[in-house]
């Protein structure tokens, strides 16, 4: 399995995309910053609301946020047009892991209604939608992520000290980059990437196989019940899932997750939090509404900790995770940075013994 080499048209549009992004993020951002901090100084309020409107009423502010937008539209154009004559996905005659689809899995309405990313028909829609989303998801993270480093990091740093475990599970697995380094870190455990986009699983599952490795990927929803025996998961794991979730949908990841794990099992969710910055939040409470992420200002909002606890799990936190750095902070606050980034955060959980 390989994807079309880009033509010289296809590459300059994804050159520009990308120094355009880049630019809204080392220049723009901190050009907010520095207008927050000459226009308002001290003068922020504590509480968060009122420091935003702070925040969006300095005068590159529209410049910063219409360019989020724009250059996510333009983003997904030039994305589109690159993966268009992508070859068929080719697996092994006799694949080592598995691949189950469910057709008749009713998609909620909540995940079909909102073109997720600003991405035309989401992640779910057509088939090439998982090739669209795969390059897309590069320039998102501005070519920092091109080899999945920040999801090798995670495993490695909070998934990474586990006792001969038997059974992971990835929800919300994606096209897979979060779940087969869990089979490269623990090849002798059954691992399993559970998503409701079937284009997704269907490249997740190639993109394994052409790694030699057996995972077994498949469809549900994991706010409701997986279908996925109860109480057999020593490691539970959601990377950039549950911003994306609705309340009670946020609810029933927290129950699911719970249900799947064995006594003392542990749940490790990578995804966002506040940072303290009203800058910074500010920016990221807006990239929701301007990113066509609706559940995210929701989701950063409410105490996540608490759902836990009460789906079941003894104890909860967040700990913040620099990405581009050393992973996990243990509690620490993120390295100062000047440019925008996502604040980036692992919720840890363990059930009782
Ligand atoms: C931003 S992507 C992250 C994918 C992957 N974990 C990663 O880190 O690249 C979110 C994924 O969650 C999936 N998803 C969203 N809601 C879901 C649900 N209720 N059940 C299963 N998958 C879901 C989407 O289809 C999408 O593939």
């Amino acid at each position: 399995m390989h994807q079309s080499p880009l033509g010289h048209t296809a590459r300059a549009d994804l050159d520009f995309v990308l120094a355009w992004r880049r630019r809204w993020a080392d220049t723009l951002f901190p050009e907010l910053d520095r207008q927050v901090r000459e226009n308002v100084g001290d003068g922020l309020p504590a509480d968060r609301k009122q420091a935003m409107s702070h925040v969006r009423a300095q005068p590159v502010h529209t410049w910063f946020g219409w360019s989020e937008r724009a250059s996510q539209k333009a983003l997904w154009r030039a994305v589109s047009d690159a993966v268009a004559n992508n070859p068929p996905i080719l697996l092994p005659e006799e694949p080592a892991g598995s691949l189950t689809l469910d057709p008749d899995l009713e998609l909620p309405q909540w995940y079909t209604e909102w073109d997720i990313h600003v991405q035309p028909g989401g992640v779910w829609r057509a088939d090439e939608s998982a090739y669209v989303y795969e390059l897309g998801a590069k320039l998102v993270m501005m070519g920092d992520n091109d080899d999945y480093a920040f999801h090798r990091r995670f495993v490695e740093t909070c998934a990474g000290d586990l006792d001969k475990p038997t059974r992971l599970v990835d929800m919300g697995c994606g096209f897979g980059k979060s779940t087969w380094p869990l089979k490269q870190a623990y090849p002798d455990a059954e691992v399993i990437g559970v998503d409701l986009a079937a284009p997704c699983l269907r490249l997740a599952h190639a993109k394994t196989e052409a790694l030699g490795l057996a995972v077994h990927y498949r469809q549900g929803d994991v706010t409701a019940n997986t279908g996925l025996e109860a109480g057999k998961a020593d490691l539970v794991t959601a990377t950039m899932l549950i911003h994306e979730l609705p309340q009670p949908a946020l609810r029933g990841f927290f129950a699911e997750a719970a249900r799947l794990l064995k006594p003392g099992g542990r749940l490790r969710v990578l995804d966002f939090q506040f940072t303290g910055d009203p800058v910074r939040d500010t920016a990221v409470m807006d990239h929701g509404a301007r990113n066509n992420e609706p559940f995210m200002p929701g989701m950063m909002a409410s105490d996540t900790c608490q759902m836990a606890r009460d789906a079941g799990f003894a104890q909860a936190g967040w700990v913040a995770f620099d990405e581009r750095g050393t992973g996990r902070l243990d509690g620490a606050k993120w390295p100062k940075r000047a440019e925008w980034h996502f604040p980036w955060a692992v919720l840890e959980a363990e059930m009782a013994q």
